[in-house]
């Protein structure tokens, strides 16, 4: 049945005054025009929302579902929140845009100095981007030109050296340092070589390797490869302690500090592209803290402006920027940029959102908030397809098998994860499934009884 849609939202206001059309055209419009990211347009059938607040979505037909999902991982605080809303309508106030070519503005300003009080101690400059995918590009592009500038140039240092199961975005560059062969490997022509180590996975254990000695076995073969290739890499790149879309695979403890204490011996570059895992979702505000690691480079977006606006950022240290001082003649320069970089608007909400996380204590919560889902999903280990359940912070995921025993994934074609997400969806919960991995990545704010009613939705969805 069409309907206009003019359904109240939670504050009784009719819902997007702006639209003349009917439910129905918009469905057939969101069908054939909008072409959605990551998804086949044959049969698309996905959500139109009008409005949301706090950690519910609501239709274009009034119906609520929590996003159990963060908008794709970056929502941090929930939808509307009072404080990150005035804090983008004061700067629209002000000015909505200022370029960061030879211009600046205070709150962006205020930001990266916010951000480099954040961050490990030795990352003291920030530049801005607008995603995911071009701050990991800034770091990739900023340690090739690092290495051609410092004091002792080493020219000869091309490549890369990345994680099996890598993902970090979808421009070119990032897919190839990418290694999800789903998402990259038709696009094996057009990518640039690089070395590739294992993925370290808690799940999927190397034969004969305990949880306890994986961390050592995979790093075995990253010192192989480094001790072959060190002169050659550029920069070690990896996302620390979770590879969000490899299916939110977790890298056993001790992985990460051993990879960079590896690039500290071998000389090398350590890019940490904290896209997914930044910003809180871990536990920590930023993921490298749990093992105490200082990259060279640390990439956020995502919730970096709570989930409202795009904006990322690339944080490096003094070594980096000093290698790019020089006369104009030198040509030092980055010669690198993005339209928006630094846009004032999304430096507001990111502010804002780093406000909140005094505010509201939101690292402080977030154990007793992490110890509930963990006990939540404990419970659906028994299921029969349930082959693991993994969490860190509130990142958690469940990995359906066709052979627990044997850990054999099912097959992604056969959809089986999205049939349990479109259960759950029955619910009113929005999940968004990998392959046969069910992401469950609530935001920060959810409340122990929105956890409870996400789990219990979840465990209607498997039955
Ligand atoms: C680890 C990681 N890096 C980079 C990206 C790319 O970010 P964006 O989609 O904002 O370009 C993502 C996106 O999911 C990610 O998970």
């Amino acid at each position: 049945m069409s309907s206009p849609a003019t359904i109240a939202d939670e504050d009784g206001r009719p819902a997007s005054p702006r639209l003349e059309l009917d439910t129905t055209e918009l469905r057939k419009l969101d069908r054939n025009v909008v072409w959605h990211a990551f998804s086949q347009m044959s049969n698309y059938d996905g959500l139109i929302i009008d409005s949301a607040k706090g950690c519910w979505l609501t239709d274009i037909d009034g119906n609520r579902y929590f996003d159990g999902a963060s908008s794709l991982w970056c929502n941090i605080h929930g939808h509307r929140h009072p404080h990150i809303d005035q804090a983008i309508r004061d700067q629209l106030d002000r000015v909505a845009h200022v370029t960061n070519l030879g211009m600046s503005h205070p709150i962006t300003i205020s930001l990266a100095k916010r951000l480099v009080d954040l961050a490990p101690s030795s990352l003291e400059h920030v530049f801005f981007s607008s995603d995911g995918a071009s701050s990991v590009e800034v770091a990739m592009k900023l340690a090739f030109q690092y290495w051609r500038q410092c004091s002792m140039p080493e020219p000869k240092r091309t490549t890369f050296l990345a994680l099996g199961s890598a993902y970090h975005g979808d421009t070119l560059g990032t897919v190839s340092v990418g290694g999800v062969s789903r998402f990259h490997s038709l696009f094996e022509p057009l990518l640039f070589p690089v070395l590739r180590g294992p993925c370290p996975d808690s799940y999927r254990l190397p034969a004969g390797i305990e949880l306890e000695q994986a961390a050592d076995f995979y790093l075995i073969e990253y010192r192989r490869l480094l001790e072959k290739h060190a002169d050659e890499i550029i920069a070690v790149i990896v996302e620390p302690i979770v590879q969000g879309a490899a299916g939110m695979v977790m890298h056993p403890q001790g992985f990460l500090c051993g990879l960079a204490s590896l690039c500290r011996d071998f000389g090398c570059l350590l890019i940490a592209d904290e896209i997914a895992v930044g910003m809180g979702r871990t536990g920590k505000m930023f993921a490298c803290e749990h093992e105490s690691v200082e990259p060279d480079f640390l990439c956020i977006g995502k919730g970096l402006t709570g989930g409202y606006l795009p904006m990322s950022a690339t944080l490096t240290s003094h070594r980096i920027w000093q290698a790019f001082l020089g006369s104009h003649e030198e040509s030092r320069s980055f010669l690198h940029g993005h339209t928006y970089g630094g846009n004032p608007l999304s430096a507001a909400a990111a502010l804002a959102t780093l406000d909140i996380f005094e505010m509201e204590r939101t690292l402080d919560k977030l154990p007793t908030k992490a110890a509930l889902l963990r006990n939540g999903l404990d419970s659906l280990r028994s299921h029969a397809e349930v082959g693991d359940v993994r969490q860190c912070g509130l990142i958690a995921a469940i990995e359906l098998v066709s052979d627990k025993a044997l850990k054999t994934p099912l097959p992604w074609q056969n959809q089986r994860a999205s049939q349990v997400c479109n259960q759950v969806l029955k619910k009113g919960v929005w999940l968004r499934p990998i392959g046969n991995v069910i992401p469950i990545i609530p935001p920060l704010s959810a409340t122990e009884t929105e956890l409870e009613m996400l789990v219990e939705s979840i465990e209607f969805g498997l039955s």
